[in-house]
């Protein structure tokens, strides 16, 4: 599949790694442009691409920088994606560590992937978010595996979250549906399922479970 990840740090990196290792063609940008891109390119087989050419054709997207870099990405930057284009919110909001005060999230009381979606002009679905990046290398299994992780997953697009979840599964996780958009605060920062490393119903019980305030840590 032609997938197209935005962000090569601790998230965007890894997945590139396994990605590309289970055969899709991998499109990959930063910031700074695909020549700071060249070493992860000789590592996977990945294509650095600049970030306005990320999506190009591409039936998965990955966004995966930091929250506050969001407005930064070019307008359209998902124009030229494949049809009924997946796309993947990793994002998390940490307004006091890295982030700075988000009036549109705080004030409009939205989810951090809503915001987002507003960004990009396109739904999310919002994945991995609450994964370790280190994880994402280590900790694949296969399905049925005693030991196997399942991550939530949020989106109101069903087919996208569908596309999502097999991909996922294909990367040696298990998935647990977290609703919609409006619902993702329960996998938000500070919840009972961030970071939570369990299965199907250690995932479930910690979503049922999350408390509908924003955590004071994760405030403005
Ligand atoms: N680290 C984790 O374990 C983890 C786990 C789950 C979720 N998350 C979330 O996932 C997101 C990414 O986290 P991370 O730790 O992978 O971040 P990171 O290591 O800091 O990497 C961020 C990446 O985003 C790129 N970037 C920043 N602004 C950009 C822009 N305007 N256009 C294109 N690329 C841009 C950076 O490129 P340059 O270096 O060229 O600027 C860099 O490659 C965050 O929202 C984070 O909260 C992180």
């Amino acid at each position: 599949m032609k997938i197209g990840i935005i962000g090569a740090g601790n998230i965007g990196g890894n997945l590139t790694r396994r990605l590309t290792a289970l055969g899709h063609d991998v499109s990959v940008a930063n910031s700074r442009g695909p020549h700071t891109l060249t070493a992860l390119a000789e590592e996977t087989g990945a294509t650095p691409v600049p970030v306005e050419e990320a999506a190009r054709g591409a039936e998965i997207v990955v966004v995966t920088i930091p929250l506050k870099r969001v407005p930064d990405l070019p307008s359209g930057v998902l124009d030229g994606a494949a049809d009924g284009v997946a796309v993947i919110d990793t994002g998390n909001y940490y307004p006091r560590q890295r982030d700075g005060r988000i009036a549109g999230i705080e004030d409009g009381g939205r989810t951090e992937s809503r915001w987002t979606e507003g960004h990009l002009g396109h739904p999310v679905v919002k994945a991995f978010n609450g994964t370790y990046a280190q994880d994402i290398l280590d900790r694949p299994r296969p399905a049925g595996a005693p030991d196997r992780m399942a991550l939530p997953v949020a989106g109101d697009d069903e087919a996208a979250k569908a596309r999502i979840r097999a991909l996922i599964d294909e990367l040696g996780f298990d998935t647990v549906d977290g609703g919609g958009i409006d619902d993702s605060w329960r996998q938000q920062p500070g919840t009972p399922v961030y970071g939570l490393r369990a299965g199907v119903e250690g995932v479930t019980e910690a979503l049922a479970k999350a408390p509908p305030e924003r955590p004071v840590d994760f405030r403005g």
